[in-house]
């Protein structure tokens, strides 16, 4: 009973910003739980590279270039995938870009609608095409990657008044999407991760001390690992997600408790 809910054998799953940091863990962790993948960013050695730990796990993977600020390249992006597997199960919005548009003082119109496009519009867009094939076959599971800077603000020491913008607007988009499709199968829901050691980060956590800093923000003193999202998303990605729904599940080391 237990395997049988967390089962994705049969689905087909995209998972955006695969070519590094999350995306590859949830590449292979969906892979791993039975699905076949299609992973998208925009360099493709590697997607490549992600795309051959899908298949070593015995898996399809469709590997398609994309840069989500082109509307015509997300359009794209869903119709190969509906070409190469006839269905679309699971969506991972995961990609999504920092270090840029720190201070409101001085964010310039060009970084904020490049921030924004990036972590919110290709939300946007993603969710509505790929949304409107699992509205289709009334089974759906839309997983928005968030941040503990989409529910508070960045800490002093991570100056992100564009990236906590565009976070905290996807809950937004989360919530009212969830309940315009909650009677046709469509599930969308939000994980909120602390901090955690990726590209996205090392900017700040290749400094020991900065890292310590960033640790102590979280009652369990540590910054996280990207497996520990997994058991999360396999719940969002499943069966057994079936009446939970609009929700931003925190995974954070406690760091929202404060
Ligand atoms: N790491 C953390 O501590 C942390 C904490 C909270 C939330 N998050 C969230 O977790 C998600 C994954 O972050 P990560 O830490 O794994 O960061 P990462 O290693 O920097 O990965 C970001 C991914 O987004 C892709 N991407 C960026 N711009 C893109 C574009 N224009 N078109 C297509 N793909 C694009 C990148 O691929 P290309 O460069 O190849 O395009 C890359 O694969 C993000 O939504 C982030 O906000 C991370």
């Amino acid at each position: 009973m237990a395997e049988k809910l967390f089962d994705l054998t049969g689905r087909v799953a995209l998972v955006t910003g695969a070519s590094s940091g999350f995306g590859v863990t949830f590449a292979h962790g969906l892979a791993d739980a039975g699905a076949d993948v299609v992973v998208a960013a925009r360099r493709l050695e590697r997607l490549e590279k992600t795309a051959e730990g899908v298949r070593e796990r015995g898996r399809r993977c469709l590997v398609v270039q994309t840069d989500l600020t082109q509307p015509d390249q997300i359009e794209n992006l869903v119709s190969r995938s509906m070409e190469e597997f006839g269905r679309l199960d699971i969506l991972v919005n995961n990609a999504a870009r920092g270090g840029m548009a720190m201070w409101m003082e001085t964010t310039t119109l060009e970084e904020y609608r490049l921030i924004m496009d990036t972590n919110l519009t290709s939300v946007f867009l993603l969710t509505q095409r790929a949304g409107k094939e699992m509205l289709a076959r009334g089974w759906g599971r839309i997983i928005n990657i968030s941040s503990v800077e989409g529910v508070q603000a960045a800490p002093e020491k991570d100056p992100s008044f564009g990236y906590c913008t565009a976070k905290h607007a996807m809950a937004g988009l989360t919530k009212e999407t969830a309940k315009q499709w909650a009677k046709r199968g469509v599930t969308v829901n939000q994980i909120g991760p602390g901090f955690f050691h990726t590209e996205l980060t090392d900017r700040f956590l290749s400094d020991p001390q900065m890292k310590a800093e960033l640790a102590a923000l979280a009652p369990m003193g540590r910054v996280g690992q990207p497996e520990e999202l997994m058991g999360l998303l396999l719940l969002l990605a499943s069966e057994a997600s079936s009446y939970i729904t609009g929700q931003t599940i925190m995974v954070d080391g406690g760091w929202s408790i404060w």
